[in-house]
């Protein structure tokens, strides 16, 4: 494998691709790494490669013109990968691609980045190693360097495998431990003395499964995941975020299409929807909030069926997901309520299809720390009296589209797995 490196700094490489197995990879003649600096490209008396921004602002930018000649050396089948922060995340899938080809070529910038026109001119992929900024593309090239040349066949050797670490099954890689086999009174356990190798191996990939969950639930999506995999994730009883929300639904004070204080009446299709909604992620409850007297006891009615009247044995199913609703007259007690539950009071986040700012992820935070409320409404809107109080107003679903109409049994569905959900 051949890298030919694009950089102002080729020396910056010296040290790290002198040690180590990368090194040995060199010495061994498994990887190459040829320098080709811009600046001798430059066709300026002093060898400027850089300049001014266009518009003004702070620092310099790579000229295009040297960085394109240098390009221009390279034979046309060979890919160059731009380092850049708005690029393809380098992920060990990324690598494994890469680790198919005999030539990679990267492209360091520096200053403000390279200017634009380079990427209408020559065929470039943008790779980027992490939503952060670097000085220069230099470090992020030599992770890409790493990530892809232990890839390469006979570059770890025959003790040193890839095939078990971390991403090559989709999942993180199980705990290592050495000697002593106490520290600190902690044993290593005691399956890794036992020389057993298929418990072993199987405490291996439940641990793998145990830390993926833990600590990067979204590779779950990618997974190759067996029957017994999925039997021993839902097996493990991992913090349910689910249990600090709760859900509101709320048809007084609501506000009805010419904007006046209007109260709704109650659905079947909203209170069973929800509940199953409710029930299916696990949340701390629904709340059905009518101050109406007659509709709370139509509301109770239909509950009490499905709960122990003759849905319950119909429909267990059905059941448990009543059991989630709690029918109130005001939102006022849906938090009381939940205070007396939780000893907290819960965040009270408002939902509207027409204005917010507030995101998603912020409401995860706060799940993290307590119980949270999603209020949503009936009729055309939560009344403005529940908005201006609420701790946060959720932006709509669909923020960057003007049509936003969805059922609020459709948009509890969506709120609750965006918050809640598992990815994939
Ligand atoms: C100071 S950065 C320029 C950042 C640029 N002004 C911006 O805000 O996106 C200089 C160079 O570092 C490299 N770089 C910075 N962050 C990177 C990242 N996360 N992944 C890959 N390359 C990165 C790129 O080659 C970039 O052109």
């Amino acid at each position: 494998m051949r890298f030919s490196i694009v950089t102002l700094f080729p020396e910056f490489f010296d040290s790290p691709l002198s040690c180590g197995l990368l090194s040995r990879a060199r010495e061994k003649g498994l990887v190459h790494f040829t320098f080709i600096n811009p600046r001798d490209y430059s066709t300026d008396r002093h060898h400027h490669v850089d300049d001014r921004p266009y518009g003004g602002g702070p620092g310099m930018v790579m000229c295009v013109d040297p960085v394109r000649r240098a390009l221009d050396t390279i034979p046309d089948q060979v890919r160059i990968l731009l380092l850049s922060p708005k690029g393809r995340p380098l992920t060990q899938t990324l690598a494994k691609e890469l680790a198919k080809e005999q030539e990679l070529v990267l492209v360091c910038g520096r200053y403000e980045g390279i200017d634009a026109r380079l990427e209408e001119l020559c065929t470039v992929e943008a790779v980027s190693v992490g939503d952060f900024v670097l000085n220069g593309g230099e470090s992020g090239a030599l992770c890409l360097i790493e990530a892809v040349s232990r890839l390469v066949p006979d570059f770890m050797g025959k003790n040193e495998s890839a095939d078990e670490e971390s991403f090559s099954s989709g999942l993180l890689e199980y705990p290592h431990y050495t000697r002593p086999e106490e520290y600190e009174g902690i044993p290593v356990p005691q399956v890794l003395a036992s020389g057993h190798h298929e418990h072993i191996a199987r405490w291996r990939h439940q641990k793998s499964l145990e830390i993926t969950l833990a600590c990067r639930p979204d590779l779950l999506s990618e997974a190759a995941l067996s029957q017994e995999d999925m039997r021993y994730l839902q097996s493990l009883d991992r913090l349910k975020l689910g249990r600090n929300l709760y859900v509101a639904l709320v048809h007084f004070p609501v506000e009805n299409k010419s904007g006046e204080i209007i109260t709704t009446s109650l659905t079947n299709l909203d209170l069973h929807d929800i509940a199953r909604v409710s029930c299916t992620y696990e949340l701390g409850g629904y709340y059905v909030c009518t101050p109406v007297h007659d509709q709370q006891i139509l509301a109770q009615t239909l509950v009490n069926h499905w709960r122990t009247g003759l849905g319950s044995t119909a429909n267990p199913d059905r059941r448990a997901a009543l059991e989630q609703v709690h029918v109130v007259s005001l939102l006022d007690d849906a938090i009381t309520d939940i205070k007396a539950r939780t000893g907290r009071y819960p965040k009270v986040v408002a939902t509207s299809a027409k204005t917010g700012t507030g995101t998603f992820t912020q409401v995860k935070g706060c799940l993290e720390h307590g119980p949270v409320l999603v209020v949503l409404g009936t009729g055309h809107g939560l009344g403005p009296e529940i908005m201006v109080r609420a701790d946060i107003l959720l932006r709509p679903i669909r923020f960057m589209d003007s049509y936003n109409h969805l059922s609020v049994r459709s948009a509890a569905s969506i709120m609750v797995d965006r918050l809640v959900g598992d990815v994939g």
